[in-house]
């Protein structure tokens, strides 16, 4: 096949690609800049200049193609609604080319706060009002019904790895500037995690073989304790692990206060079973114990 990835030069992407490449696929990459067209090329795929902004460049490279992977999304926090609408409207532009096609459709979304208290499987239905991006979630299930193969892929909170400029690399940066490495109360909250070339290796199976309307978990570990993710960060920058109350967790933690306090946890078996995917990478902790993410130029 050849597929188009937006995002290709992101971090998920560029392992999505890599991935799909070694099953033999073509793969072309939405680069809007001559430095994500870099980074696409030195990956082996293809470049497709445009913009998830420009939406005729968005259509030509899905005609252009036999599947899409669509991970590109803006992650500025101050522009949440803005981003969501361009999301939606992208995956609006790419369907209407693939429908009717039964062609592929692997779109990236998240488990965080998905089903508060217990354990998120595949089948929980996210409640629209958490987070203005389900809409683009439940956009491209919709899909499946007009002749698209599409699946969505709900990623941990955590996709880590060497190289990782997410959420593990901002903890470790936050205890890195303030000498401590905190948890929030009694540390008990839980966060999802996945090695970012597992998760790399299940959009490419979803490419290869998601039934239309499947909803899949890239997770690898259902729920690691904020307590014991603070304490390997502490470890590895030398660093006394502490307690920060929840009522102090914004002054010391950010944005990221709000992510961290919430306990979520997802379950991977029904992807597992469908899929055959089976997690082979580095846990969490034994990835913060390899030291990488505490390297002076890491953040
Ligand atoms: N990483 C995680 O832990 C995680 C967890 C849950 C869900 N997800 C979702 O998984 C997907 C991939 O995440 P990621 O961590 O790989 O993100 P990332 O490293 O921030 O990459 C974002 C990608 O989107 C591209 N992009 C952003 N705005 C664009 C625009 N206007 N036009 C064209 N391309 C644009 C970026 O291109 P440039 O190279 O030009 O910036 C980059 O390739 C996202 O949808 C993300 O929300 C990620």
């Amino acid at each position: 096949m050849r597929v188009f990835v937006t995002g290709a030069s992101g971090w998920i992407g560029s392992a999505v690609v890599s991935e799909l490449l070694k099953s033999g696929h073509h793969v072309l990459g939405l680069a809007r800049s001559d430095t994500a067209a870099a980074a696409v090329a030195t990956l082996g795929a293809d470049v497709h200049r445009g913009s998830l902004d420009d939406l005729d460049s968005l259509r030509a490279g899905t005609a252009a193609s036999d599947g899409v992977v669509h991970l590109g999304y803006n992650h500025d926090f101050s522009r949440i609604q803005q981003a969501a609408q361009t999301d939606l409207q992208a995956i609006n532009a790419i369907g209407a080319i693939l429908e009717g096609t039964d062609r592929p459709l692997v779109i990236a979304s998240g488990v965080l706060g998905l089903a508060p208290g217990r354990i998120a499987t595949e089948r929980d239905v996210p409640d629209p009002s958490l987070h203005p991006r389900i809409a683009s979630a439940q956009a491209a299930l919709s899909l499946a019904t007009r002749g698209v193969r599409s699946s969505i892929v709900r990623f941990a909170p955590t996709v880590h790895g060497p190289g990782d400029h997410g959420f593990m690399a901002t903890l470790a940066g936050i205890a890195r500037d303030k000498g401590i490495s905190g948890y929030i109360d009694d540390g008990t909250s839980r966060w999802p995690a996945v090695h970012r070339l597992d998760a790399g290796n299940l959009v490419g199976r979803a490419v290869d073989d998601a039934p239309a309307g499947t909803v899949l978990h890239a997770v690898a570990e259902d729920g690691v304790p904020t307590r014991a993710i603070a304490e390997a960060i502490g470890r590895g920058l030398n660093v006394p692990v502490v307690s920060v109350p929840a009522e102090q967790a914004s002054d010391h933690f950010g944005w990221l206060a709000r992510f961290f306090g919430t306990d979520s946890r997802a379950s991977n078996e029904l992807t597992r079973e469908l899929m055959g995917w089976e997690p082979t990478h580095p846990t969490l902790i034994a990835d913060l114990q390899e030291g990488h993410y505490f390297e002076s130029s890491s953040r």
